[in-house]
């Protein structure tokens, strides 16, 4: 992954005015529920009471696991990614990734499972109560983001398929069709795109199936229709677009590690203190409408979510297992 000059510049898009309204709208109403003893309202009821926009998903705000940081613009989101399946270039997705088709679109989580399956994205999507999360993201570059994402825990599909015991690992693997995916031209990663966690990583409840943004279904050039999102992981560790999870006992490969074993470890966990071999990761851009000359801002630990997950690493050498 390359350091490439940031270069975003409006922030002020519809999508985020609504956003933070209903933000607003919702302080006021939590208070006055929470005020008469009654429960109180989420976002996302905010959001289907007064948008009417068929591409939206209602959902329900998870305080628990929501930061109150400022949000990156649904336009900074979905124009500044990495998508290397649409090109190498920041703007490269959100330009190519219309190609990408995502209906029909199935799922298959296979391996050490009791009951493997193939899922429709349809059906998928309401295994569980959809959950909106405001999460941090930390991209190994350097940058990062506050995103509204909309899904439900990764546990819930794999609770479905009952995992052997023998499982300790899953595998994320993304879609690979050339006729769709313009980049597979370009040999800079193995493809199909490969990420894995730990079993009790994917089981955390911080490890979100992810099917929108802001409210909406997933654009395309941010992993449409289904991706992964970890939040105290950098970036890479998100895989977008899958098609297929697969439980293993062995510690799978991932695309990055197979070209730089050296900058891109299994575990890749947001470390101030633990650098990357050519820059430190002490420091992050916050890409949330302050001005690119401003003040850079300290990462934290695990992207700030050490009380979450700190107890997953207990006893293990970071510096080793990075
Ligand atoms: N998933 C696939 N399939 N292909 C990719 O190139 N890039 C990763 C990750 N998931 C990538 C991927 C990287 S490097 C980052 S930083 C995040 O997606 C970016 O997600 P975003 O564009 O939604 O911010």
């Amino acid at each position: 992954m390359v350091f490439k000059d940031l270069k975003i510049k409006s922030r002020d898009i519809t999508p985020q005015n609504i956003f933070e309204r209903r933000r607003q709208l919702l302080k006021t109403a939590t208070f006055g529920f929470v005020a008469a003893g009654l429960s109180t309202l989420s976002l996302g009821d905010a959001f289907a009471a007064t948008e009417d926009n068929k591409k939206k998903l209602s959902s329900k705000l998870n305080e628990q696991y929501s930061v109150k940081d400022k949000l990156t613009s649904y336009k900074d989101i979905t124009n500044y990614n990495n998508f290397y399946e649409f090109g190498m270039d920041k703007e490269d997705p959100a330009k190519y990734a219309k190609s990408l088709i995502t209906r029909p679109w199935t799922i298959s989580v296979e391996g050490l499972v009791q009951k493997p399956g193939t899922f429709d994205i349809d059906s998928l999507m309401k295994l569980s109560a959809m959950e909106e999360r405001i999460y941090r993201m930390r991209c190994v570059e350097g940058w990062s983001m506050v995103i509204p994402w909309n899904g439900f825990a990764l546990s819930h599909l794999l609770n479905k398929v009952e995992p052997l015991g023998s499982a300790k690992y899953v595998e994320f693997i993304s879609l690979a069709d050339p006729k769709q995916m313009p980049g597979l031209k370009s040999t800079v990663l193995p493809w199909p795109y490969q990420e894995g966690l730990r079993l009790d990583e994917a089981f955390n409840p911080l490890t979100l199936l992810t099917f929108g943004l802001y409210g909406e279904v997933l654009p395309k050039q941010n992993g449409a229709p289904v991706r992964v999102v970890i939040p105290w992981k950098y970036g890479f560790k998100s895989a977008k677009s899958i098609v297929k999870i697969r439980l293993t006992d062995k510690q799978p490969a991932t695309s990055w590690s197979g070209v730089a074993t050296k900058e891109y470890g299994f575990y890749s966990n947001v470390n101030p203190n633990v650098s990357h071999p050519r820059w430190s990761q002490s420091m992050e851009h916050r890409i949330d409408g302050r001005s690119i000359l401003s003040p850079k801002i300290k990462t934290e630990i695990f992207n700030g979510y050490g009380e979450h997950v700190a107890k997953l690493y207990a006893g293990m050498d970071l510096q080793k297992f990075y």
